[in-house]
């Protein structure tokens, strides 16, 4: 009896505990616990152009077109629950990249809102979740964390120390060894298939192509320095905006034909037309065009 008693104890003891207090249960809270919108009180400029890039709406797909649906919806993917309400963070191996801050601020309880919400088509929740100034001002901005640690609380990492930053919960900045390099976008902008989940799936590869092919022919230049002049956060190419999208690759791309045309005689009297098309497709980007 007194060792049942001591279990129910420890049952006690141990399930609060067990359940970390602060992770986020819902949507909401997440989106609260990651929320930038104040950041745009000082930094008007940054904030105007993130809202318009694909980093505020990395689930919404291009056009709003709800891309994760697919797996929230029983058989449809190897990832997909049997049930929406069933759902766990690891039927979203997506999040990796796509809300990175899911994996370690939430419980499993937002994967089955997300996916209710997915299968009901509820834009308005689903564009909730971002990649805010936060994921990657701080819990993206470290990637030696045995040696330097995990990013700490209340600090955001930029291009400096500030010792008093006048946000209200980031009242410090610490210079990031990592901000201005290609490494930065490199966790998320993907290097092969991603091999550590027991079912094997590829999204974006483009961090791959720009290590081995761009920066191993001799390429100098970083993700930031083509993508971010003037630290600009716009991060185009926008896919929503097919107009601007089609002339910033125009810009890149560019198709050189080389035709000759003649006619071969293959027996006497018989002239057969043939034709030799030479392509040549030169990029100026640092990196496979398109990925993902
Ligand atoms: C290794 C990181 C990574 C993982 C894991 C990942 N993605 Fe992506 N995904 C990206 C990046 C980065 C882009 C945008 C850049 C690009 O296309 O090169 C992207 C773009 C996309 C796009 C095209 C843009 C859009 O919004 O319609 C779709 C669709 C997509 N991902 C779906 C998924 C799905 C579904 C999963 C999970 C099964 C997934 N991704 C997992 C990094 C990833
Ligand atoms: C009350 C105004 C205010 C708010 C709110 C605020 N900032 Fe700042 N922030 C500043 C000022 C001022 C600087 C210094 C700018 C400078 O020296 O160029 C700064 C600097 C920074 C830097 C360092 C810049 C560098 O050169 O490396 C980063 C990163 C940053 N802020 C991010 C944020 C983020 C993210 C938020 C929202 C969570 C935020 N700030 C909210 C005023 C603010
Ligand atoms: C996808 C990742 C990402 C997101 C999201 C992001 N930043 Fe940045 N930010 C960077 C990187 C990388 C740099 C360094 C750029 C460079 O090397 O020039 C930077 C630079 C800055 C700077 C320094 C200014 C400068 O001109 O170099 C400020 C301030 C800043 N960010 C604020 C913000 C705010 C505010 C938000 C949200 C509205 C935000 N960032 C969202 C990656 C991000
Ligand atoms: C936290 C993960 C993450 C980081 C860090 C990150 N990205 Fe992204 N990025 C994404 C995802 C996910 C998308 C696609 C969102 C969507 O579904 O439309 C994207 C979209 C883009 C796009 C729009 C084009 C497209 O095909 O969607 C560009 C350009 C881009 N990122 C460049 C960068 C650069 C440059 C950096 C580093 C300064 C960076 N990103 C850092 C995750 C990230
Ligand atoms: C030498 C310049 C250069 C470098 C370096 C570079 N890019 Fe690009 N990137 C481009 C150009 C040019 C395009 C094509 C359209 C445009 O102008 O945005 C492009 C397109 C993209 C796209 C859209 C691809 C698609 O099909 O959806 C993404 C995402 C992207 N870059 C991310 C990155 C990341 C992440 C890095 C660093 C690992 C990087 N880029 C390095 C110039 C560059």
């Amino acid at each position: 009896m007194r060792f049942l008693k001591l279990i129910i104890v420890l049952l006690f003891i141990s399930v609060p505990l067990a359940a970390s207090a602060d992770k986020a249960k819902t949507i909401d809270d997440l989106a609260k616990m990651y929320d930038s919108s104040r950041c745009k009180d000082c930094h008007a400029e940054i904030y105007g152009q993130w809202e318009k890039s694909h980093h505020a709406r990395p689930l919404m797909g291009v056009k709003g077109g709800l891309m994760l649906t697919p797996l929230a919806k029983k058989g449809e993917t190897a990832f997909s629950p049997e049930d929406p309400k069933k759902a766990t963070l690891k039927n979203f191996p997506c999040f990796k990249c796509h809300l990175p801050q899911a994996i370690t601020s939430a419980e499993d309880s937002v994967a089955v809102e997300l996916a209710e919400a997915l299968i009901a088509g509820d834009k308005a929740k689903v564009g909730r979740l971002q990649i805010t100034c936060i994921v990657c001002h701080s819990d993206k901005a470290i990637v030696h964390k045995r040696e330097l640690g995990e990013p700490e609380k209340g600090v955001l990492y930029g291009a400096k120390n500030m010792d008093s930053h006048p946000d209200k919960i980031f009242t410090k900045v610490k210079k990031s060894a990592i901000m201005h390099d290609s490494i930065a976008c490199g966790q998320c902008h993907g290097l092969g298939p991603n091999f550590e989940f027991d079912q094997a799936f590829q999204c974006a590869n483009l961090y791959g192509s720009y290590l081995h092919n761009y920066i191993s022919s001799g390429g100098t230049k970083s993700c930031q320095d083509c993508h971010m002049q003037k630290g600009d956060h716009l991060f185009a190419l926008d896919w929503n905006d097919d107009k601007g999208a089609s002339a910033l690759l125009g810009k890149a791309i560019s198709l050189e034909v080389e035709t000759l045309g003649y006619e071969w005689l293959k027996k006497a009297k018989t002239y057969i037309p043939k034709v030799v098309v030479s392509t040549t497709i030169t990029t100026t980007a640092g990196h496979r065009v398109p990925d993902g």
